[in-house]
């Protein structure tokens, strides 16, 4: 029986390209998806959270395309680790991580998606960033796509509408592979696959408000990338003999709200529909019973070729991975109290405190997680993102105390240890945002993660000098003492 965390365990941090690169016209990249995201400072804490101002629309989108503005535009300056990496990663260093986990920008390497040969800058600076964490002893956990795509793919072919998507990504892929294959680790070919549905715009880069047929057009993006995920796994394992390669999604955890059998069977259902059947198709490589009823109830029907379910079957992944961030119930109660989670709005569950941006807190979430998924698939499982928005405050002196998120992180992290006595397969931990990266959902800055500050604001403003908080100390013993000292 194991009594702890492995002796190889692999304690780290993530980041996206989008959330923190900056630099987006710079290095032959091509504008992205997430470049043309607007927020505005001024907003109220009412207007930040209405979906609305969130949204992308048609017309913000077009806007975007030709404004050369970058105040209202955070993801194109990020928090600069474009030009900074190199001093990060020293920091990532001293705070002891095993891994980094980061993104690739695809309009990085392929500036418009169909180009016919690489961006040679694109690639060389992904050369030079995973090399340098190498120098160091960190090793790297590459997503390969974490929301953005080209926007040409998109003006061009309808993004992952067109099949033609399927076939610009999976070259994007093998040039990583050839070029990248030894640097890189670990692979994630999608960030959070099931995002295509609770979260469009960034999952499958769609419009909702433009589609006349949403729910089917949702479920033919995500069957495309479903193909896309098996071809380049198909690839990595051909090319990288040996690699490793995970499947992804926002876990939704959730309990039936009471013991009312209604209740059960909505749980079982929502689960299925939210969670199990992404990991289903890429773990088990074929679309699970359950969803043919589904499909049948909403109007959905997938064109599916000939041969794609021969190659979902025979390309599944290598380990799970997921992001947990809160849990919810499950409801037949139309009127049950909401709150916000992480890409959705969830149901309230009595028993626990909620975030700042109303995420609720459920520690023990993560251990019934974490032993759900490694019951069912039994494949290594790998913790790619966890972590709590906070507003911190940075004093005069430099510091930043924030015993919120130390204790945040101390109580998921015995939980995780528990789930690893329980005999759950956990490979690994990258804490998400742990240096402080623009908020995806909210597009604040102000939303921290990190356990490293960077000073800049929801204008863009400020020095974007890193500072280590009191967290950035405890999780420094914490991976010290492979999780045992978490005082
Ligand atoms: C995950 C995303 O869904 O949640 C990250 O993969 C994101 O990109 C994280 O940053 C936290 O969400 P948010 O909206 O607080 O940034």
């Amino acid at each position: 029986m194991e009594h702890g965390f492995s002796k190889d365990f692999l304690w780290g941090g993530a980041i996206s390209a989008s959330q923190a690169d900056g630099a987006y016209k710079e290095g032959g990249k091509g504008l992205d998806t997430q470049d043309l995201r607007y927020f505005n400072a001024d907003w109220t804490k009412d207007e930040r959270a209405a979906q609305e101002n969130r949204r992308i629309s048609q017309d913000k989108f077009v806007k975007a395309l030709t404004d050369l503005d970058d105040e209202h535009y955070p993801f194109r300056r990020g928090i600069d680790f474009y030009h900074k990496y190199k001093e990060d990663i020293k920091l990532f260093d001293e705070l002891g991580i095993k891994i980094l986990r980061t993104s690739i920008n695809w309009a990085r390497i392929y500036p418009n998606g169909d180009d016919e040969t690489p961006n040679e800058e694109g690639i060389q600076w992904y050369i030079d960033l995973f090399t340098e964490c190498h120098k160091r002893g960190i090793k790297v956990f590459a997503t390969i796509l974490h929301y953005n795509i080209p926007v040409n793919l998109i003006t061009r072919y309808g993004g992952w509408k067109s099949r033609k998507t399927i076939e610009c990504y999976v070259k994007y892929a093998k040039t990583l592979f050839k070029r990248l294959g030894t640097l890189v680790d670990y692979w994630l070919p999608f960030n959070e696959i099931n995002a295509g549905r609770f979260n469009s715009y960034n999952g499958i880069c769609i419009i909702k408000d433009e589609e006349e047929d949403y729910d089917n057009t949702v479920f033919q993006c995500l069957h495309n990338q479903f193909v896309a995920n098996a071809l380049t796994i198909k690839a990595a394992h051909e090319m990288i003999p040996g690699s490793m390669v995970g499947g992804m999604i926002a876990r939704f955890t959730t309990y039936p709200a009471t013991c009312k059998p209604d209740d059960v069977m909505q749980m079982i259902l929502d689960d299925q529909y939210s969670n199990w059947f992404y990991l289903d198709v890429m773990a088990r490589g074929e679309y699970p019973a359950y969803m043919n009823r589904f499909f049948e109830k909403i109007g959905v029907h997938i064109d599916i070729e000939p041969e794609d379910l021969k190659i979902l079957k025979n390309n599944t992944i290598d380990f799970t991975a997921f992001s947990y961030y809160f849990s919810q119930v499950s409801t037949t109660d139309q009127g049950w109290e909401k709150t916000s989670g992480n890409l959705i709005m969830a149901n309230k569950n009595p028993y626990l405190k909620s975030s700042e941006w109303g995420w609720q807190k459920d520690p023990v979430g993560l251990r019934v997680t974490l032993n759900q998924i490694y019951d069912r698939y039994h494949l290594p499982v790998f913790i790619a993102e966890n972590g709590l928005g906070a507003k911190d405050v940075l004093e005069d002196n430099g510091s930043v105390h924030d015993p919120y998120r130390i204790d945040y992180l101390k109580d998921h992290i015995k939980q995780m240890k528990e789930a690893v006595i329980d005999g759950v397969e956990l490979i690994g931990y990258t804490m998400w945002g742990f240096i402080d990266v623009v908020s995806c959902g909210s597009m604040e800055m102000s939303k921290r993660y990190g356990v490293i500050y960077v000073d800049r604001d929801d204008r863009g403003q400020g020095s974007n000098k890193r500072y280590k908080k009191d967290s950035f100390y405890w999780y420094q013993k914490c991976i010290k003492t492979n999780g045992e000292d978490l005082a």
